[in-house]
C-alpha cells in the first residue's frame, strides 16, 4: 500500500501496527486533573451532529447513538455548543432557560444518559456557557419588559432612556455585531442594548444576582458530571457605560483592552475569580476555555489559573497556509502559554467560520482583512474558484501539524470527514443573523452547520430519517462515515489514526525547531517525535527518521508538496 499512511522508503520507516484502522481502546477516566492541557476536544454542533427522532435537528439521543464513533475517532473530550431551551435566532446562543435541555433536543435524563456513556468510554463533556447575553424569551426579560424603567427588572440587563422628548431615538448610534442597531426601543422611551441580535440581550454584570445565577448553573451542569465549561464571547462580560455614550465612531478609535467601555475590561477578571472558586469546589477541578477574540498579549489574562485556566487562540484558524505564518503563531503562542501557566489551544475550524479545508482551496484575498472565504461564499461559492483537493490536502496537512503541538487541540465536526463549506444554500432555507442583519454583505455560518453525513445513502445521508433542518449538497455522499470506514487513505483514517499515535506518543509540553529552510517547518518533540510540513508547493527532501504517519501519500525519500509527516527519530 502506497496510502495516506503508510510510509514505504527508507530504512524502517513503516509503522504499520501504528497506523492501521483499527479502533481506539477506551481510556478510562482517571483522576488526572491536567487532562485539559493535552486534551483533543471535539466540538458537537448538536442540531446537526445525528437527530434520533427523525424531526430534522440533531439531539442528545443522536449523540448517545454515536458515543461508539467518538471512542473510535479517540478524542479525549466532546464540547457541546448549547443544547438549552431557544428560539434558535442565534443557532442556540439566545438561551431561555440556562439549566435545561431545549425539548427538541431531548430531556435532562437524556442529557446525564449521555454523560454516563461518554464517561464510560472514557470522554469528558464540556458544555457551553453564554453569560453575555441571555435569549430575549429568557423568564428574566419577560420579566424586564413587563416592568417599569428603574425596576430591579430591568437592572439586570442594560437599559436606557432613549434620546428625544418622547425617548423615540437611541441612546447611541452604536451598531450590533451582527449588523443594524445595538439599541432597541421597549416602546415606553427605554432602550436595551444588544451586541449581537436583538433577540439577544446583554445582561449587566454589575448586578449581583446575575452573577449569583450563573454560578449556580455552573454547579448545576458540574453536579451532573460536566468536566468543564467553554465560555462564550468572555472578553466582554463587564461593560462600563458611563452616564454620556460615545458616539459609534469613537467607540471604534478607542484601544479595545483594559478600559474600552465594551470590550476586554480588566475587571472582566473579578467574575472569573468568583467561578474558579466554584471550578475548585470540585475534584477534579472543572475545566473552562474562554472565547476572548482580544489582543494576543491580554490573552494570559484569561487563560490564569486563578480565572478560567485556558483561553482559545485562534491565531492559526486566522493565518494563511504559510510555513512562516505557522511558525510565527506557534513561537507566539508558546510564549503566551508559558506566562499564563496554562497550555495552549489550537484551533483551525469551529461553527463560526468558513471550513478549513475550504479556506486553503480558495486563492488568497487581495485585501487582508477580508475574512478568508467571505467573499467566495458571498458570490454563491463558485465552484471553478475552489480547488477542493487542494483544499483538503492542505487541510489534512495543517491538522497534523497542529495535533503534533504542545497543548489541546479542538476540533469541529465534520473535519474528520475532510468536509468542505456548503455554499449553496438557497436564501429561504439560511437560518444565522448575519445572513438576514446584513443583506449583500455577510451570507452567514449556515455553510459550516450542515448536518454531518454518516451514510452514502438514505434521506439525510443517514443524520435522521427526516429531512434536515439545512439542505446536504449531494458530494456529501462522497465523505459520508460510511465511505470512509475501512478506506485507510480517507481523511477519517487519518484522524483516527494521528490521534490514538498522538496518545502513544504524549510527552513534556515543549518543542525545539529544526533547522530547515523555504517552507518546510520542522519541530521535535522532547521524546524524539519529530513533526516536519512541507507548506510549499514543490516537494523537498524528506528528514530522517522512522515515519509514523503522513497527510498525503509519501513515496521514496521525497515529503511531498503540502504535507506533513510525524516520524520517529532516535537520538
Ligand atoms: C460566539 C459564538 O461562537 C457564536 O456562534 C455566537 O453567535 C456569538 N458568540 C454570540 O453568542
Ligand atoms: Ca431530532
Amino acid at each position: 500500500m502506497s496510502g495516506r499512511h503508510a510510509a514505504p522508503g527508507p530504512a524502517d520507516r513503516t509503522a504499520s501496527e501504528l497506523t492501521s484502522d483499527k479502533t481506539v481502546p477506551a481510556v478510562s477516566l482517571a483522576e488526572d486533573p491536567e487532562w485539559w492541557r493535552h486534551a483533543v476536544v471535539y466540538q458537537i454542533y448538536p442540531r446537526s451532529f445525528a437527530d434520533a427522532n427523525g424531526d430534522g435537528i440533531g439531539d442528545i439521543p443522536g449523540i448517545l447513538s454515536r458515543v461508539g464513533y467518538l471512542r473510535d475517532l479517540g478524542v479525549d473530550a466532546v464540547w457541546l455548543s448549547p443544547f438549552y431551551p431557544s428560539a434558535l435566532a442565534d443557532g442556540g446562543y439566545d438561551v431561555d432557560d440556562y439549566r435545561d435541555v431545549d425539548p427538541r433536543l431531548g430531556t435532562l435524563d437524556d442529557f446525564d444518559a449521555m454523560v454516563a456513556a461518554l464517561h464510560e468510554l472514557g470522554i469528558r463533556v464540556i458544555v457551553d456557557i453564554v453569560p453575555n447575553h441571555t435569549s430575549n424569551r429568557h423568564e428574566w426579560f419577560r420579566e424586564a419588559l413587563a416592568s417599569p424603567p428603574g425596576s430591579a427588572a430591568r437592572d439586570r440587563y442594560i437599559f436606557r432612556d432613549g434620546l428625544g422628548p418622547d425617548g423615540s431615538q437611541p441612546p447611541a448610534d452604536w451598531i450590533s455585531l451582527f449588523g443594524g442597531p445595538a439599541w432597541e426601543p421597549v416602546g415606553d422611551g427605554q432602550w436595551y442594548f444588544h451586541l449581537f441580535a436583538r433577540e439577544q440581550p446583554d445582561l449587566n454584570w454589575d448586578n449581583r444576582e446575575v452573577r449569583d445565577d450563573f454560578l449556580t448553573t455552573l454547579r448545576f451542569w458540574s453536579d451532573r458530571g460536566v468536566d468543564g465549561f467553554r465560555i462564550d464571547v468572555a472578553h466582554a462580560l463587564a461593560k462600563h457605560l458611563g452616564e454620556e455614550l460615545p458616539d459609534q465612531a469613537t467607540l471604534d478609535e478607542l484601544p479595545r483592552e483594559g478600559g474600552h467601555p465594551l470590550w476586554d475590561r480588566n475587571e472582566v477578571h473579578d467574575i472569573y475569580a468568583e467561578w474558579r472558586q466554584v471550578f475548585n469546589e470540585y475534584s477534579p477541578p472543572r475545566t473552562a476555555v474562554a472565547e476572548a477574540w482580544v489582543e494576543p498579549h491580554r490573552r494570559p489574562r484569561y487563560a490564569s489559573p486563578e480565572g478560567l485556566g485556558q483561553a482559545f487562540n485562534f491565531d492559526l484558524l486566522e493565518a494563511d497556509f504559510d510555513g512562516d505564518a505557522f511558525r510565527r503563531v506557534v513561537d507566539f503562542n508558546l510564549d503566551l502559554a508559558a506566562q499564563s501557566g496554562s497550555s495552549s489551544t489550537w484551533v483551525l475550524s469551529n461553527h463560526d467560520v468558513v471550513r478549513h479545508a475550504t479556506r486553503y482551496g480558495l486563492a488568497l484575498p487581495d485585501d487582508p482583512d477580508e475574512r478568508r472565504g467571505a467573499a467566495w461564499l458571498l458570490a454563491g461559492g463558485p465552484e471553478d474558484e475552489l480547488d477542493r483537493e487542494r483544499g483538503l490536502r492542505r487541510a489534512l496537512a495543517a491538522t497534523l501539524f497542529l495535533l503534533g503541538l504542545p497543548g489541546s487541540a479542538y476540533l469541529y465536526q465534520g473535519e474528520e470527514l475532510g468536509l468542505h463549506e456548503v455554499a449553496d444554500i438557497p436564501a429561504d432555507q439560511r437560518q444565522d443573523p448575519t445572513f438576514f442583519r446584513n443583506p449583500g454583505v455577510d451570507v452567514g455560518r449556515d455553510g459550516c452547520r450542515v448536518p454531518i453525513p454518516w451514510e452514502r445513502e438514505g434521506p439525510s445521508f443517514g443524520f435522521g430519517a427526516g429531512a434536515p433542518h439545512l439542505p446536504q449538497p449531494a458530494w456529501f455522499e462522497d465523505h459520508a462515515v460510511s465511505a470512509q470506514d475501512g478506506d485507510p487513505d480517507s481523511p477519517l483514517a487519518l484522524y483516527r489514526a494521528a490521534l490514538r499515535l498522538r496518545r502513544e506518543l504524549r510527552t513534556a509540553e515543549e518543542l525545539e525547531w529544526v533547522e530547515s529552510s523555504g517552507q518546510l517547518v520542522h519541530f521535535r518533540r522532547p521524546n524524539g517525535w519529530e513533526v516536519a510540513t512541507n507548506f510549499g508547493s514543490e516537494p523537498v527532501a524528506l528528514p530522517e527518521g522512522e515515519v509514523l504517519l503522513a497527510s498525503s501519500p509519501v513515496q521514496g525519500f521525497l515529503l511531498p508538496a503540502e504535507t506533513t509527516v510525524w516520524l520517529r527519530r532516535s537520538r
